[in-house]
């Protein structure tokens, strides 16, 4: 075999020679932790004939233009072969590394009966922690070689958050963490770590100090605590959750519900005289046909309690195009007669944030009763929509059902002017007219009091 001539920096050899069970090469952009997998990668393939490797990025355009570009280069075409249809890596001593992607939640399951020696993530805060766990468990094998996740990342994307618990919170850099599953260790990258960067490109740390501040720490420094991915950074344990309440009569009551077949989310929310915003009660459950959602929602709200509306988005309106009825219709036909809010996702989601701000001297006015568990779990762990950071992601979807149960309310009640009194502003669209007639009595009932009489 022909010679191989490859030099690393001190960072890269210190993530090359990590041998706890999960590793993390993380921090600034451009500190070669990508060119260190690629080495690293190379080596154990090498060093283990017939061992299996995984190198994973959230696309396959992501890995196409770097990775695999990279490793084209950089592996010694004496023992190395790429086949680009089946994206494998294999070697003349029986070593492979496929190079795959994950780019939505289910992606992962093509992995399902692979088994891997190494499996390396690329941009790790780019991957849900439902990805990472679930990959974790494709690493299996009895051949005796060292099983392990390596990871490289910058801090940021959707999965800042867990990364940063699962690796930066609980040791200083560079020490040991004992894991449940094993042991893990974060090792900082730094842009000066990386000559071959500073020769080969100078004018790119330039290029990275004209950043605003906090993607400037983030990308220059590596500081994941300035940049965080959370959107509702603002919430607060302390602040915003309340042990269950007694709530009085008086105050007027709603119900908010996300429904699909996967979860549903039903919320039970006061208003108090000062505007405070009560979520006092939660339904979350997987598998409920609308029968079934509608009797267990009836049945966890006492016959004394009057509720003034149920919200729910639009789109439960839609027709099949089987049966040509709503689901909103099925949901009446059963008991529970709901009322359209809206799907405007940014604006549903700042009116939100308006519940969770907390003026000063004031507390905030939504306020969840610890009762609430899954709004409570989900609603933190939110992160922002990698295109577009002034909406959330919608994965991981399972996060999204309860808080989307809130955006509903949120917007609904966020509206300039009580619904009671908005009788007759608009004048009555097509859609509205066609609604109107597959209503049931109830539902026009309530179509009337919203829009007022078609005309
Ligand atoms: N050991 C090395 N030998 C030669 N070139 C290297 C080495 N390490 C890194 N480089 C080069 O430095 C540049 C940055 O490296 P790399 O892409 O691995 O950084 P990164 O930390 O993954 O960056 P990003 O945060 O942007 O993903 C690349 O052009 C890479 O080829
Ligand atoms: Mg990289």
């Amino acid at each position: 075999m022909a010679e191989l001539s490859l030099s690393v920096t001190e960072r890269q050899a210190a993530f090359i020679e990590a041998s706890e069970s999960e590793v993390l090469f993380g921090g600034a952009a451009g500190g070669g932790k990508s060119f260190g997998q690629l080495v690293d990668a190379l080596l154990f393939a090498l060093r283990y004939p017939g061992s299996k490797q995984l190198i994973l990025r959230r696309t396959y355009a992501e890995l196409e233009k770097s990775l695999i570009r990279v490793s084209l280069g950089l592996y010694p075409r004496s023992v190395y072969t790429y086949n680009a249809s089946a994206h494998v890596g294999r070697f003349s001593n029986g070593s492979l590394i496929d190079f795959g992607y994950s780019a939505v939640e289910s992606d992962v399951f093509q992995y399902q009966s692979a088994e891997y020696d190494v499996i390396r993530f690329d941009e790790l805060t780019h991957f849900t922690e439902f990805q990472y766990l679930y990959m974790l468990s494709r690493i299996r094998g009895a051949n005796g070689f060292p099983k392990q996740v390596k990871s490289s990342t910058n801090p940021g994307g959707i999965g800042h958050a867990w990364v940063k618990e699962r690796f930066i919170d609980p040791a200083p850099p560079g020490e040991v963490i004992e894991g449940e599953s094993g042991t893990r260790r974060y090792l900082p990258s730094r842009i000066d770590d990386n000559p071959f960067l500073a020769e080969g490109d100078p004018g790119y740390k330039r290029r990275l100090l004209a950043l605003p501040e906090s993607e400037r720490r983030a990308l220059l420094d590596g500081d994941w605590n300035l940049f965080s991915g959370r959107y509702f950074s603002e919430f607060s344990y302390e602040t915003h959750t309340v042990p269950p309440e007694i709530i009085p009569p008086t105050w007027r009551k709603y119900r908010a519900i996300d429904y699909g077949l996967d979860r549903l989310a039903c919320l039970w929310i006061a208003l108090d005289e000062e505007g405070g915003v009560h979520v006092y009660r939660e339904h979350c459950v997987s598998n409920r046909i609308i029968s079934d959602a509608c009797r267990e929602i009836l049945a966890l709200t006492p016959p004394s309690e009057r509720i003034y509306a149920t919200l729910a988005p639009p789109d439960l309106w839609a027709r099949s195009q089987e049966s040509g009825r709503s689901r909103a219709l099925l949901f009446a036909e059963h008991g529970l007669t709901l009322t359209r809010s809206a799907n405007d996702r940014v604006t549903g989601w700042l009116a939100v944030k308006e519940l969770l701000k907390a003026a000063e001297g004031h507390p905030p006015r939504l306020r969840i009763s610890r009762s609430c568990l899954e709004l409570i779990r989900c609603l933190p762990m939110l992160e922002s929509d990698r295109c577009d950071p002034s909406d959330v992601s919608s994965e991981p979807h399972a996060l999204t059902h309860a808080p989307d149960a809130l955006r509903y309310f949120a917007i609904y009640f966020s509206r300039p002017e009580p619904i009671e009194k908005s009788v007759v502003r608009r004048p009555w669209t097509d859609d509205m007219h066609e609604d109107f007639a597959n209503a049931s009595a109830e539902e026009r009932r309530l179509l009337i009091a919203r829009y007022g009489l078609p005309e």
